[in-house]
């Protein structure tokens, strides 16, 4: 790997783990302001000091990151679709590899939906964003998109859109938890990452899926919703990387969520005394 290359990799990969923590805010290039996510800037400001990467669009970057952040962006390059359309495959990309340089971006990402009515045309355009990745020594981050189609979330479907998207030259994967997860991870010559979905009932069942995806052989998350739109996303998201940082349990990332919530609850407490 080129050093530019293998020096965007490693910034978005912890060294002593090697794995990553990422945290995607890209979901109002197709859904709009959607729940937590109205004003970007407040919704991300907290979260940033924890985030071993931020999944973000170039007009949210501008928007609502301060340009003196040193925390890793995850550039959303593709769209042209949004949730209003039937089908969701009709993406394009939407933000040049130039672009993606001069915003100082560590990866760009695009969805890829294998089986879908734009099967051709979304693993070309992953291609075509492989080919400039590498000239400009950018990884290419391939979602492993599921449109409205979420039963097609097992671990057969899965393995072959991540493997497809390996061997067209992503550098990682980003694809959802199923159940025979590890056969995903198995079957993927590249670093999985591991997205959340919507948002799950508790911030338990957050963790637990979080937890089955690191002991299933994925480095690391990039996650929203749960994190976002849980009503302590900073807690959450600091129990999250105790999982994929330091092989929490369960229990011991819920131990860390409720002395985050405490410790939390305090200093409010004393701001109003
Ligand atoms: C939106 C995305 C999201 O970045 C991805 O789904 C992760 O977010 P969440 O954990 O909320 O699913 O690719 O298209």
């Amino acid at each position: 790997m080129e050093w530019g290359m293998a020096n965007r990799m490693h910034r978005m990969f912890q060294p002593v783990s090697g794995n990553s923590v990422m945290v995607a805010v890209d979901h109002g290039y197709f859904m709009g302001p959607t729940r937590r996510l109205e004003n970007t800037r407040a919704t991300i400001a907290p979260l940033l000091p924890y985030a071993d990467a931020l999944g973000v669009t170039r007009g949210i970057l501008r928007h609502a990151v301060d340009p003196t952040s040193t925390t890793p962006i995850l550039l959303r390059v593709s769209g042209g679709v949004t949730v209003l359309k039937e089908d969701l495959s009709h993406e394009a990309i939407t933000t040049s590899i130039e672009d993606a340089a001069r915003l100082n971006v560590c990866a760009v990402a695009m969805s890829v939906f294998v089986g879908a009515q734009y099967e051709h045309e979304s693993l070309v355009h992953l291609s075509n964003l492989i080919d400039a990745g590498e000239e400009h020594g950018i990884p290419v981050m391939a979602i492993t998109a599921v449109g409205k189609e979420l039963e097609k979330r097992d671990a057969r479907y899965l393995a072959l859109a991540c493997r497809v998207s390996a061997e067209l030259g992503a550098r990682m994967v980003k694809t959802y938890f199923c159940e025979n997860f590890a056969k995903v991870v198995e079957g993927c010559p590249v670093p999985i990452v591991c997205a959340g979905g919507p948002k799950l009932d508790t911030d338990r069942a957050a963790l637990e899926l979080a937890h089955g995806a690191i002991e299933a052989g994925a480095h690391g998350l990039d996650m929203g919703r749960n994190i976002w739109q849980s009503d302590h996303p900073v807690a959450m998201l600091k129990a999250l990387r105790s999982i994929v940082h330091e092989k929490a349990t369960v229990r011991e990332a819920l131990e860390v969520l409720d002395g985050e919530k405490a410790r939390l609850a305090t200093s409010k407490r004393a701001v109003e005394a």
